[in-house]
């Protein structure tokens, strides 16, 4: 069974990999409720006209929905086939090849920083998040959306879907190995609170979060502290 951690070269090369199945996996391992959620978590922070930082923005549809809300978009992530989709999908934004522990860009950049189920995949949590802190400028607004653990009635169901399931749907896939880090990586990545925590100890104020799919996905906001 899977670890649920991998090296960053590991990382870039699954998502390589999985790049062409990677937006219809999604659709089809969250009934297209995925949409809705990069819908909220863009409405929650951004503002038309604000600089938006994507990060982790793979095929780009989080950075694309902040855009329909009049952000003014760079979306950046390290797999070059995940970005290869999403150049596809708008040339209105600005798609940008780096490591989010290292970005090119310099401090106070953005207004906003959105990230969505990237952040559990990177080495280093806190690092990553101070680097998104940096980038912010101070009162800057935070969304991270990431897969967790409900509790109660949905647990079993849960546990059946995304660890027996999921995993199996990747087996037929091209780089179907990736589908049984995916749970593997959320059960070793940090409840939402401890999350919360974590980005509180890393520049953040204003912490908060509210619980979406029945208790599947997390969206947490946060304001950059002056
Ligand atoms: C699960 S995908 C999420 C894509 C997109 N944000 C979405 O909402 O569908 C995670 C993405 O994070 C990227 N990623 C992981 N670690 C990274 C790092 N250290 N620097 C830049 N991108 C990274 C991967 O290449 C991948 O495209």
């Amino acid at each position: 069974m899977s670890s649920g951690t991998l090296a960053p070269a590991a990382v870039e090369a699954m998502f390589d990999r999985i790049s062409p199945v990677y937006d219809s996996m999604n659709r089809l391992m969250t009934a297209g409720l995925d949409r809705r959620w990069r819908r909220l978590a863009v409405e929650a922070v951004v503002r038309p006209g604000d600089r938006v930082l994507d990060a982790c923005c793979g095929t780009g549809d989080l950075a694309l929905a902040a855009e329909r809300v009049g952000g003014r978009v760079t979306g950046l992530d390290f797999s070059e086939r995940m970005l290869d989709r999403a150049r596809l999908k708008s040339a209105a934004v600005e798609w940008v090849r780096a490591d989010v522990l290292a970005m090119p860009f310099e401090d106070a950049s953005f207004d906003v920083v959105t990230v969505g189920f990237g952040i559990r995949n990177v080495e280093d949590l806190e690092a990553a998040l101070r680097e998104l802190a940096r980038v912010l400028r101070p009162g800057g607004r935070l969304a991270c959306l990431e897969i967790t653990r409900p509790r109660g009635a949905l647990r079993p169901f849960f546990r059946l879907w995304f660890e027996g399931l999921v995993p199996l749907a990747g087996k037929v896939l091209p780089g179907g190995s990736a589908y049984s880090y995916l749970p593997a990586s959320v059960r070793r990545f940090p409840v939402p609170q401890d999350l919360g925590e974590a980005m509180r100890r890393s520049g953040f104020e204003e912490v908060g979060w509210r619980l979406l799919g029945g208790g599947i996905v997390c969206l947490h906001a946060a304001r950059r502290a002056p």
